[in-house]
């Protein structure tokens, strides 16, 4: 059986990973099999290629140099971490995928959503979330609530200004219009009890509603083993 992949998506300060962790909490609880990684990284070669983008002092990183890095961390850690789990029948919650690189890369940094989709869909083969959260939250917002977070890590698109930020949210509209079935929306300026209820009950209602497992029933390898 196919497990379900769940991908959470949003700007900056939108609260998804601190909303993540509790519902891998609660899904364990209900004793569901589930796992909880993020992107870029989640494993070895991927965190790695995770701090050379992220690097601060890497200013001078060419926007394409970007996409394609993303795209690489991404692949790797499709294969060592996220198939296997599918191919488990577990449920995998992912802090950012594709569509991170669709609203930052292709549409922020210019380079077409088209054009990013397209060297994704390279990386990704027929995998496809089967549920998106979208963490919906006003730019200046979430960049205040990231400030006043001194625990968090400060990385190389943090130093973007708020034009950025706002082309990141209008991006992401751009997404959300192209896939409107798979991406629901969370209003993530409310209270951080209230934003996890929110997304517990979307999560909730799919997982009743999707029993027997996702769409990624597929050979995910193609012809590359
Ligand atoms: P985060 O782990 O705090 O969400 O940081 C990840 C950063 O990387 C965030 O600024 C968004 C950015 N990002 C992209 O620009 N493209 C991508 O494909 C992914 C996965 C992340």
């Amino acid at each position: 059986m196919a497990g379900l992949f769940i991908t959470f998506e949003g700007g900056e300060g939108a609260g998804k990973t601190t909303v993540i962790q509790h519902i891998f909490q609660k899904l364990i609880a209900q004793g569901i099999d589930v796992i909880q990684t993020r992107e870029p990284g989640g494993i070895k070669i991927s965190e790695k290629i995770r701090s050379i983008i992220h690097d601060p002092e890497h200013l001078e990183m060419e926007e394409r140099t970007e996409a394609l890095l993303y795209a690489a961390a991404r692949r790797q850690h499709l294969v060592e971490k996220v198939f296997p789990a599918l191919e488990q029948g577990k449920v995998v919650l992912c802090d950012r995928f594709v569509d991170s690189s669709l609203a930052y890369q292709g549409y922020a940094r210019g380079l077409g959503i088209d054009e990013v989709y397209a060297i994704n869909q390279f990386v990704i083969q027929d995998c496809s979330p089967d549920l998106t959260l979208f963490f919906d939250i006003e730019p200046k917002k979430g960049l205040e609530r990231i400030a006043a977070n001194k625990n968090r890590e400060r990385n190389r698109l943090d130093l973007e200004n708020i034009q950025f930020h706002e082309a990141v949210y209008e991006g992401y509209q751009k997404v959300k219009a192209r896939f409107p079935e798979r991406i629901k929306t969370v209003q993530a300026g409310q209270s951080l009890e209230a934003v996890e209820q929110d997304a517990m009950d979307i999560i909730s209602s799919f997982l009743n509603e999707n029993e027997k497992g996702g769409n990624n029933e597929i050979n995910y390898y193609g012809d590359s083993r």
